[in-house]
Protein backbone atom coordinates (compact mmCIF):
# COMPACT_ATOMS: atom_id res chain seq x y z
CA UNK A 1 0.00 0.00 0.00
CA UNK A 2 1.37 3.64 -1.29
CA UNK A 3 -0.35 6.67 1.16
CA UNK A 4 -2.04 5.52 3.37
CA UNK A 5 -4.80 8.12 5.79
CA UNK A 6 -5.30 7.19 9.68
CA UNK A 7 -8.02 8.82 10.70
CA UNK A 8 -10.08 8.66 13.76
CA UNK A 9 -13.46 7.62 13.92
CA UNK A 10 -15.15 9.08 17.01
CA UNK A 11 -15.20 11.41 19.30
CA UNK A 12 -10.92 11.05 19.44
CA UNK A 13 -8.64 9.59 21.58
CA UNK A 14 -9.01 6.07 19.35
CA UNK A 15 -5.34 5.41 19.68
CA UNK A 16 -4.09 7.02 16.57
CA UNK A 17 -0.92 8.28 18.14
CA UNK A 18 0.25 4.35 18.74
CA UNK A 19 -1.33 3.25 14.72
CA UNK A 20 0.35 6.27 13.43
CA UNK A 21 3.87 4.64 15.39
CA UNK A 22 3.08 0.74 14.26
CA UNK A 23 2.89 1.58 11.07
CA UNK A 24 5.44 4.43 10.80
CA UNK A 25 8.05 0.84 10.58
CA UNK A 26 6.93 0.99 6.66
CA UNK A 27 6.82 4.76 6.13
CA UNK A 28 8.99 7.21 4.90
CA UNK A 29 7.06 10.39 5.72
CA UNK A 30 4.19 11.36 8.57
CA UNK A 31 2.04 14.62 7.67
CA UNK A 32 -0.65 16.31 10.37
CA UNK A 33 -2.98 17.68 8.17
CA UNK A 34 -4.97 19.87 10.64
CA UNK A 35 -5.57 20.42 14.56
CA UNK A 36 -3.11 22.05 17.34
CA UNK A 37 -2.51 21.03 20.45
CA UNK A 38 -5.61 20.48 21.12
CA UNK A 39 -4.68 16.91 20.07
CA UNK A 40 -2.85 14.27 22.48
CA UNK A 41 -1.18 11.49 20.70
CA UNK A 42 0.17 8.57 23.29
CA UNK A 43 3.70 6.15 21.97
CA UNK A 44 4.19 4.03 24.54
CA UNK A 45 7.98 1.66 23.74
CA UNK A 46 8.81 -0.36 26.70
CA UNK A 47 8.16 1.74 30.04
CA UNK A 48 8.75 4.95 27.95
CA UNK A 49 5.78 7.07 26.97
CA UNK A 50 5.56 10.06 24.65
CA UNK A 51 2.85 12.19 24.14
CA UNK A 52 2.41 14.23 20.74
CA UNK A 53 0.75 17.58 20.57
CA UNK A 54 1.96 18.72 17.56
CA UNK A 55 4.90 16.84 16.28
CA UNK A 56 3.90 14.30 14.09
CA UNK A 57 3.91 10.64 15.88
CA UNK A 58 6.17 9.10 13.26
CA UNK A 59 9.28 11.13 14.82
CA UNK A 60 10.37 8.04 16.91
CA UNK A 61 11.35 6.69 13.76
CA UNK A 62 14.69 8.03 13.21
CA UNK A 63 13.95 6.91 9.52
CA UNK A 64 10.51 9.15 9.26
CA UNK A 65 10.61 12.70 8.52
CA UNK A 66 8.07 14.11 10.22
CA UNK A 67 5.61 17.46 8.35
CA UNK A 68 3.21 19.91 10.57
CA UNK A 69 1.53 20.62 7.48
CA UNK A 70 -0.18 24.39 6.78
CA UNK A 71 -3.68 23.21 8.00
CA UNK A 72 -2.48 22.59 11.62
CA UNK A 73 -2.67 25.30 13.90
CA UNK A 74 0.57 26.09 15.75
CA UNK A 75 1.75 27.39 19.32
CA UNK A 76 5.40 28.18 19.03
CA UNK A 77 6.23 27.69 22.91
CA UNK A 78 4.21 24.39 22.86
CA UNK A 79 6.35 23.35 20.13
CA UNK A 80 9.73 24.19 21.07
CA UNK A 81 8.47 22.42 24.11
CA UNK A 82 7.94 19.42 22.73
CA UNK A 83 10.87 19.74 20.35
CA UNK A 84 13.43 20.01 23.43
CA UNK A 85 11.44 17.18 25.73
CA UNK A 86 12.32 14.82 22.70
CA UNK A 87 15.12 15.67 21.78
CA UNK A 88 16.22 15.66 25.65
CA UNK A 89 15.47 12.27 25.42
CA UNK A 90 17.54 11.25 22.27
CA UNK A 91 15.30 11.65 19.39
CA UNK A 92 16.83 13.42 16.17
CA UNK A 93 14.83 15.95 14.83
CA UNK A 94 17.02 18.38 12.97
CA UNK A 95 16.69 17.48 9.27
CA UNK A 96 13.56 15.12 10.32
CA UNK A 97 11.01 17.89 11.23
CA UNK A 98 9.12 20.09 8.49
CA UNK A 99 7.06 23.10 8.83
CA UNK A 100 4.94 24.79 6.70
CA UNK A 101 5.86 28.20 5.83
CA UNK A 102 1.93 28.83 5.40
CA UNK A 103 0.98 27.17 8.70
CA UNK A 104 -0.97 29.45 11.17
CA UNK A 105 0.07 30.55 14.60
CA UNK A 106 -1.29 30.43 18.03
CA UNK A 107 -0.92 33.59 19.38
CA UNK A 108 -0.76 34.36 23.37
CA UNK A 109 -3.70 36.07 23.43
CA UNK A 110 -5.90 33.00 21.52
CA UNK A 111 -5.96 31.09 24.91
CA UNK A 112 -7.31 34.23 26.76
CA UNK A 113 -9.78 34.78 24.03
CA UNK A 114 -11.46 31.34 24.25
CA UNK A 115 -10.71 31.34 28.13
CA UNK A 116 -13.21 34.55 27.95
CA UNK A 117 -15.39 32.74 25.76
CA UNK A 118 -15.82 29.95 27.51
CA UNK A 119 -16.30 31.34 30.63
CA UNK A 120 -19.29 34.21 29.20
CA UNK A 121 -22.68 33.10 30.30
CA UNK A 122 -24.44 34.26 26.69
CA UNK A 123 -21.95 31.96 24.97
CA UNK A 124 -22.63 28.13 24.60
CA UNK A 125 -19.52 26.40 26.55
CA UNK A 126 -18.36 23.66 24.69
CA UNK A 127 -15.87 22.35 26.82
CA UNK A 128 -12.40 23.14 24.83
CA UNK A 129 -8.86 22.47 25.25
CA UNK A 130 -8.31 25.99 26.02
CA UNK A 131 -5.30 25.88 24.08
CA UNK A 132 -6.49 28.64 21.32
CA UNK A 133 -6.97 26.59 18.78
CA UNK A 134 -10.48 27.62 17.47
CA UNK A 135 -9.87 31.45 18.13
CA UNK A 136 -6.56 30.90 15.43
CA UNK A 137 -8.86 28.96 13.04
CA UNK A 138 -11.19 31.94 13.17
CA UNK A 139 -8.59 34.65 13.03
CA UNK A 140 -7.51 32.44 9.75
CA UNK A 141 -10.63 32.56 8.21
CA UNK A 142 -11.08 36.15 8.68
CA UNK A 143 -8.32 36.81 6.98
CA UNK A 144 -7.58 39.79 8.08
CA UNK A 145 -6.00 38.88 12.12
CA UNK A 146 -4.14 35.60 10.83
CA UNK A 147 -0.49 35.44 10.88
CA UNK A 148 1.22 32.56 9.30
CA UNK A 149 4.81 31.16 10.46
CA UNK A 150 6.39 32.51 7.02
CA UNK A 151 4.89 36.24 8.11
CA UNK A 152 7.66 35.79 11.52
CA UNK A 153 10.41 36.22 8.97
CA UNK A 154 9.23 39.86 7.58
CA UNK A 155 10.00 41.86 11.09
CA UNK A 156 7.79 44.90 9.88
CA UNK A 157 4.58 42.59 8.68
CA UNK A 158 5.01 40.96 11.71
CA UNK A 159 4.94 43.60 14.02
CA UNK A 160 2.23 45.79 11.49
CA UNK A 161 0.02 42.33 12.08
CA UNK A 162 0.65 41.86 16.23
CA UNK A 163 -0.31 45.69 16.07
CA UNK A 164 -3.38 44.82 14.78
CA UNK A 165 -4.34 42.07 16.95
CA UNK A 166 -3.37 43.97 20.22
CA UNK A 167 -5.88 46.65 19.41
CA UNK A 168 -8.84 43.84 18.31
CA UNK A 169 -8.21 41.69 21.14
CA UNK A 170 -7.50 44.22 23.78
CA UNK A 171 -10.94 46.06 22.96
CA UNK A 172 -12.71 43.03 23.05
CA UNK A 173 -11.22 41.87 26.12
CA UNK A 174 -11.77 45.45 27.76
CA UNK A 175 -7.61 44.66 28.52
CA UNK A 176 -7.83 47.59 29.40
CA UNK A 177 -4.13 46.48 31.56
CA UNK A 178 -2.82 45.57 28.28
CA UNK A 179 -2.12 41.98 29.76
CA UNK A 180 -0.41 40.91 26.30
CA UNK A 181 2.51 43.03 25.49
CA UNK A 182 4.21 43.48 22.67
CA UNK A 183 7.55 44.35 23.18
CA UNK A 184 7.27 40.92 25.40
CA UNK A 185 5.92 38.97 22.08
CA UNK A 186 8.15 40.55 19.69
CA UNK A 187 11.39 40.01 21.46
CA UNK A 188 10.14 36.18 22.57
CA UNK A 189 8.84 35.66 18.67
CA UNK A 190 12.33 36.59 17.08
CA UNK A 191 13.67 33.90 18.71
CA UNK A 192 11.91 31.44 18.53
CA UNK A 193 11.52 32.39 14.83
CA UNK A 194 15.32 31.83 14.75
CA UNK A 195 14.63 28.63 16.68
CA UNK A 196 12.35 26.62 14.00
CA UNK A 197 13.82 28.51 10.62
CA UNK A 198 15.73 25.44 9.88
CA UNK A 199 12.76 23.33 10.01
CA UNK A 200 10.52 25.65 7.77
CA UNK A 201 9.83 24.92 4.45
CA UNK A 202 6.97 24.55 1.58
CA UNK A 203 5.86 21.64 2.49
CA UNK A 204 3.46 21.03 -0.24
CA UNK A 205 6.47 21.33 -2.95
CA UNK A 206 8.10 18.51 -0.07
CA UNK A 207 5.30 16.05 -0.11
CA UNK A 208 5.22 16.30 -3.97
CA UNK A 209 8.49 15.58 -4.83
CA UNK A 210 8.32 12.38 -2.38
CA UNK A 211 5.81 10.93 -3.98
CA UNK A 212 7.59 11.68 -7.40
CA UNK A 213 10.49 9.39 -6.03
CA UNK A 214 7.89 6.62 -4.65
CA UNK A 215 8.05 7.81 -1.13
CA UNK A 216 5.34 6.48 1.23
CA UNK A 217 3.28 8.95 3.40
CA UNK A 218 1.04 8.52 6.28
CA UNK A 219 -1.15 11.25 6.87
CA UNK A 220 -1.80 11.51 10.42
CA UNK A 221 -5.27 12.88 11.65
CA UNK A 222 -5.84 14.98 15.07
CA UNK A 223 -9.35 14.67 16.45
CA UNK A 224 -11.91 12.37 14.99
CA UNK A 225 -14.70 12.45 12.53
CA UNK A 226 -17.76 13.23 14.97
CA UNK A 227 -15.47 16.27 15.82
CA UNK A 228 -15.19 17.50 12.10
CA UNK A 229 -16.64 21.13 11.98
CA UNK A 230 -18.57 20.53 8.89
CA UNK A 231 -19.65 16.73 9.84
CA UNK A 232 -19.45 16.52 13.75
CA UNK A 233 -21.56 17.04 15.95
CA UNK A 234 -21.58 20.95 15.46
CA UNK A 235 -21.45 23.27 17.67
CA UNK A 236 -19.60 20.66 20.17
CA UNK A 237 -16.44 19.99 17.44
CA UNK A 238 -13.29 21.35 16.83
CA UNK A 239 -12.64 23.73 14.29
CA UNK A 240 -10.91 22.26 12.00
CA UNK A 241 -11.76 19.09 9.00
CA UNK A 242 -10.65 15.99 10.72
CA UNK A 243 -11.96 13.83 8.39
CA UNK A 244 -10.58 12.68 5.18
CA UNK A 245 -11.56 15.97 3.03
CA UNK A 246 -9.04 17.73 5.11
CA UNK A 247 -5.88 15.77 4.00
CA UNK A 248 -5.79 17.96 0.54
CA UNK A 249 -6.36 21.04 2.09
CA UNK A 250 -4.50 20.91 5.22
CA UNK A 251 -1.21 19.73 3.24
CA UNK A 252 -1.63 20.57 -0.54
CA UNK A 253 -1.87 17.43 -2.11
CA UNK A 254 -4.08 16.21 -4.23
CA UNK A 255 -6.80 13.87 -3.57
CA UNK A 256 -5.13 10.71 -5.60
CA UNK A 257 -2.38 10.92 -3.24
CA UNK A 258 -4.26 9.11 -1.12
CA UNK A 259 -4.64 5.31 -1.57
CA UNK A 260 -5.80 4.19 1.17
CA UNK A 261 -8.05 5.32 4.31
CA UNK A 262 -7.69 3.22 7.97
CA UNK A 263 -10.02 4.21 10.27
CA UNK A 264 -9.15 4.02 14.34
CA UNK A 265 -11.61 2.48 15.88
CA UNK A 266 -11.67 2.32 20.18
CA UNK A 267 -13.70 -0.98 21.03
CA UNK A 268 -16.15 1.53 23.03
CA UNK A 269 -16.44 4.95 22.53
CA UNK A 270 -15.04 8.03 24.12
CA UNK A 271 -15.80 11.95 24.59
CA UNK A 272 -14.28 14.52 26.68
CA UNK A 273 -15.72 17.96 26.54
CA UNK A 274 -19.50 19.12 26.53
CA UNK A 275 -22.40 17.49 23.62
CA UNK A 276 -24.79 15.02 23.41
CA UNK A 277 -23.29 10.80 23.14
CA UNK A 278 -26.13 8.55 22.97
CA UNK A 279 -24.29 5.69 24.12
CA UNK A 280 -22.85 7.28 27.35
CA UNK A 281 -22.57 5.20 30.51
CA UNK A 282 -23.01 7.30 33.57
CA UNK A 283 -23.01 3.94 35.82
CA UNK A 284 -20.44 1.82 37.67
CA UNK A 285 -19.86 0.17 34.01
CA UNK A 286 -18.87 3.57 32.32
CA UNK A 287 -16.29 3.72 35.63
CA UNK A 288 -15.12 0.31 35.05
CA UNK A 289 -14.18 1.24 31.23
CA UNK A 290 -12.64 4.78 32.15
CA UNK A 291 -10.72 2.71 34.64
CA UNK A 292 -9.32 0.02 32.92
CA UNK A 293 -8.95 1.96 29.32
CA UNK A 294 -7.37 4.76 31.98
CA UNK A 295 -9.54 7.35 29.75
CA UNK A 296 -7.92 10.72 31.24
CA UNK A 297 -7.51 13.19 28.35
CA UNK A 298 -3.80 13.32 26.81
CA UNK A 299 -4.02 16.82 26.70
CA UNK A 300 -6.04 18.12 29.60
CA UNK A 301 -6.17 14.86 31.97
CA UNK A 302 -9.77 15.51 31.99
CA UNK A 303 -12.29 12.30 32.46
CA UNK A 304 -13.55 10.94 29.30
CA UNK A 305 -17.20 10.20 28.86
CA UNK A 306 -17.31 6.48 28.11
CA UNK A 307 -19.86 4.37 26.64
CA UNK A 308 -20.33 1.57 24.33
CA UNK A 309 -19.98 1.01 20.62
CA UNK A 310 -21.85 3.20 18.55
CA UNK A 311 -22.25 2.33 15.03
CA UNK A 312 -24.64 4.71 13.52
CA UNK A 313 -21.81 6.75 14.07
CA UNK A 314 -19.29 4.29 12.85
CA UNK A 315 -21.29 3.46 9.35
CA UNK A 316 -21.26 7.56 9.40
CA UNK A 317 -17.33 7.73 9.32
CA UNK A 318 -17.25 5.29 6.93
CA UNK A 319 -19.37 7.11 4.38
CA UNK A 320 -17.87 10.62 5.42
CA UNK A 321 -14.00 8.93 4.93
CA UNK A 322 -14.14 6.57 2.62
CA UNK A 323 -12.91 4.26 4.81
CA UNK A 324 -11.14 1.22 3.10
CA UNK A 325 -10.03 -0.83 6.70
CA UNK A 326 -10.44 -0.59 10.23
CA UNK A 327 -7.70 -0.47 13.19
CA UNK A 328 -9.46 -1.63 16.03
CA UNK A 329 -8.09 -0.68 19.50
CA UNK A 330 -8.11 -1.35 23.03
CA UNK A 331 -10.08 -4.54 22.81
CA UNK A 332 -8.31 -5.46 26.00
CA UNK A 333 -10.34 -2.68 27.80
CA UNK A 334 -13.78 -5.77 27.37
CA UNK A 335 -11.90 -8.31 28.65
CA UNK A 336 -13.57 -8.44 32.30
CA UNK A 337 -17.46 -7.71 30.95
CA UNK A 338 -20.05 -10.73 30.93
CA UNK A 339 -22.31 -8.99 28.32
CA UNK A 340 -20.78 -6.34 25.73
CA UNK A 341 -23.51 -3.96 24.23
CA UNK A 342 -23.41 -2.30 20.53
CA UNK A 343 -25.69 0.58 19.65
CA UNK A 344 -26.74 -0.38 15.50
CA UNK A 345 -29.85 1.86 15.55
CA UNK A 346 -31.39 5.33 17.33
CA UNK A 347 -34.49 4.59 18.84
CA UNK A 348 -36.25 8.82 18.20
CA UNK A 349 -39.83 8.88 19.39
CA UNK A 350 -41.44 6.32 17.47
CA UNK A 351 -38.50 6.53 14.72
CA UNK A 352 -35.83 4.36 14.23
CA UNK A 353 -32.80 5.87 12.96
CA UNK A 354 -30.03 4.58 10.91
CA UNK A 355 -28.44 7.48 9.71
CA UNK A 356 -26.58 10.25 11.98
CA UNK A 357 -28.36 12.70 12.52
CA UNK A 358 -27.67 16.64 11.91
CA UNK A 359 -29.85 18.31 14.49
CA UNK A 360 -28.65 17.94 18.37
CA UNK A 361 -31.95 18.58 19.24
CA UNK A 362 -32.83 15.32 17.90
CA UNK A 363 -29.44 14.03 18.38
CA UNK A 364 -29.64 14.70 22.21
CA UNK A 365 -33.57 12.77 22.08
CA UNK A 366 -32.05 9.59 20.63
CA UNK A 367 -31.83 6.37 22.76
CA UNK A 368 -29.97 3.49 21.66
CA UNK A 369 -31.05 0.31 20.49
CA UNK A 370 -28.57 -2.34 21.32
CA UNK A 371 -27.29 -5.89 20.62
CA UNK A 372 -25.85 -7.96 22.76
CA UNK A 373 -22.96 -9.66 22.20
CA UNK A 374 -21.40 -12.07 24.75
CA UNK A 375 -18.20 -11.08 26.30
CA UNK A 376 -15.04 -13.46 26.63
CA UNK A 377 -14.11 -13.06 30.35
CA UNK A 378 -10.51 -13.69 29.52
CA UNK A 379 -7.30 -11.09 29.01
CA UNK A 380 -6.31 -10.64 25.79
CA UNK A 381 -3.38 -8.39 26.14
CA UNK A 382 -0.66 -10.93 25.63
CA UNK A 383 -2.33 -12.32 22.45
CA UNK A 384 -0.18 -12.80 19.52
CA UNK A 385 -2.37 -13.35 16.71
CA UNK A 386 -6.37 -13.03 15.64
CA UNK A 387 -6.68 -16.94 16.58
CA UNK A 388 -4.89 -16.81 19.41
CA UNK A 389 -8.21 -14.25 20.80
CA UNK A 390 -10.73 -15.58 22.71
CA UNK A 391 -14.16 -17.22 20.51
CA UNK A 392 -16.32 -14.37 22.03
CA UNK A 393 -13.69 -11.15 20.90
CA UNK A 394 -13.85 -12.80 17.40
CA UNK A 395 -17.42 -12.60 17.06
CA UNK A 396 -17.43 -9.17 18.50
CA UNK A 397 -14.80 -7.95 16.08
CA UNK A 398 -16.95 -10.37 12.72
CA UNK A 399 -19.96 -8.36 14.39
CA UNK A 400 -18.56 -4.89 13.41
CA UNK A 401 -16.92 -5.56 10.46
CA UNK A 402 -19.59 -7.22 9.31
CA UNK A 403 -22.17 -4.47 10.32
CA UNK A 404 -20.15 -2.12 8.49
CA UNK A 405 -18.96 -4.26 5.92
CA UNK A 406 -14.88 -3.33 6.17
CA UNK A 407 -12.46 -5.07 7.28
CA UNK A 408 -10.51 -5.21 10.15
CA UNK A 409 -7.24 -4.96 9.62
CA UNK A 410 -5.64 -3.97 12.61
CA UNK A 411 -6.24 -4.98 16.30
CA UNK A 412 -4.78 -3.70 19.12
CA UNK A 413 -4.95 -5.02 22.85
CA UNK A 414 -2.38 -2.90 24.43
CA UNK A 415 -0.67 0.49 24.51
CA UNK A 416 2.53 -0.95 23.71
CA UNK A 417 3.93 -1.56 20.01
CA UNK A 418 3.86 -5.36 20.49
CA UNK A 419 0.44 -5.42 21.67
CA UNK A 420 -0.33 -5.02 18.13
CA UNK A 421 -1.37 -7.79 15.25
CA UNK A 422 -1.98 -6.70 11.66
CA UNK A 423 -4.50 -9.30 9.74
P1 LIG B 1 -5.10 9.40 20.11
O1 LIG B 1 -5.38 10.81 20.48
O2 LIG B 1 -6.09 8.85 19.14
O3 LIG B 1 -3.69 9.18 19.67
O4 LIG B 1 -5.30 8.54 21.45
P2 LIG B 1 -4.75 8.95 22.92
O5 LIG B 1 -3.30 8.74 22.97
O6 LIG B 1 -5.28 10.26 23.33
O7 LIG B 1 -5.53 7.89 23.80
C1 LIG B 1 -5.36 6.53 23.63
C2 LIG B 1 -4.88 5.93 24.97
O8 LIG B 1 -5.04 4.53 24.95
C3 LIG B 1 -3.42 6.16 25.23
O9 LIG B 1 -3.21 6.22 26.61
C4 LIG B 1 -2.76 4.90 24.65
O10 LIG B 1 -1.52 4.60 25.27
C5 LIG B 1 -3.78 3.86 25.00
N1 LIG B 1 -3.90 2.74 24.07
C6 LIG B 1 -3.76 2.71 22.71
N2 LIG B 1 -4.10 1.50 22.21
C7 LIG B 1 -4.45 0.74 23.28
C8 LIG B 1 -4.92 -0.60 23.42
O11 LIG B 1 -5.10 -1.34 22.47
N3 LIG B 1 -5.21 -1.03 24.70
C9 LIG B 1 -5.04 -0.22 25.79
N4 LIG B 1 -5.35 -0.73 26.99
N5 LIG B 1 -4.60 1.03 25.69
C10 LIG B 1 -4.33 1.51 24.45
P1 LIG C 1 -6.87 13.74 19.69
O1 LIG C 1 -6.13 14.11 18.43
C1 LIG C 1 -10.47 14.21 22.10
C2 LIG C 1 -12.42 18.14 21.94
C3 LIG C 1 -12.43 19.01 23.19
C4 LIG C 1 -13.74 19.75 23.00
C5 LIG C 1 -13.78 19.98 21.49
C6 LIG C 1 -13.28 21.34 21.06
O2 LIG C 1 -5.98 13.48 20.85
O3 LIG C 1 -7.84 12.65 19.42
P2 LIG C 1 -10.86 22.41 20.90
O4 LIG C 1 -9.82 22.65 21.95
O5 LIG C 1 -10.40 21.56 19.78
O6 LIG C 1 -11.49 23.67 20.41
O7 LIG C 1 -12.03 21.61 21.67
O8 LIG C 1 -12.96 18.98 20.92
N1 LIG C 1 -11.08 17.70 21.48
C7 LIG C 1 -10.64 16.43 21.59
N2 LIG C 1 -11.20 15.36 22.18
N3 LIG C 1 -9.30 14.11 21.45
C8 LIG C 1 -8.73 15.17 20.84
O9 LIG C 1 -7.65 15.09 20.06
C9 LIG C 1 -9.39 16.42 20.93
N4 LIG C 1 -9.13 17.65 20.47
C10 LIG C 1 -10.17 18.41 20.80
O10 LIG C 1 -12.41 18.22 24.35
O11 LIG C 1 -14.81 18.90 23.32
MG1 LIG D 1 -5.71 11.96 22.18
Amino acid sequence: MANTLVVGTQWGDEGKGKIIDVLSEDADIVARYQGGPNAGHTIVIGDKKFVMHLIPSGILHPNVKCVIGNGVVVALEGLIQEMDELLSRGVHLDDNLLISDRTHLIMPYHPIVEAAAESQERCQKIGTTLRGVGPAYADKMNRQAGIRVTDLFDDELFAEKLDFNLHIKSQSLHDTQNIIRKSNILETYKAYAQRIKPHVTDTSLFLHNAMKSGKRILFEGAQGTLLDVDFGTYPFVTSSNTTAGGVCTGLGVGPKAIDDVLGVVKAYTTRVGEGPFPNELTDSLGEHLRQRGNEFGATTGRPRRCGWLDLVGLRYAARINGLDRIALTKLDVLDELDIINVCVAYKYGSDTLTEFPSSLKILSKCEPIYEQIPGWNTYTSDAKSYDSLPANARRYIEFIAEQLNIPVAIISVGPKRRQTFVL
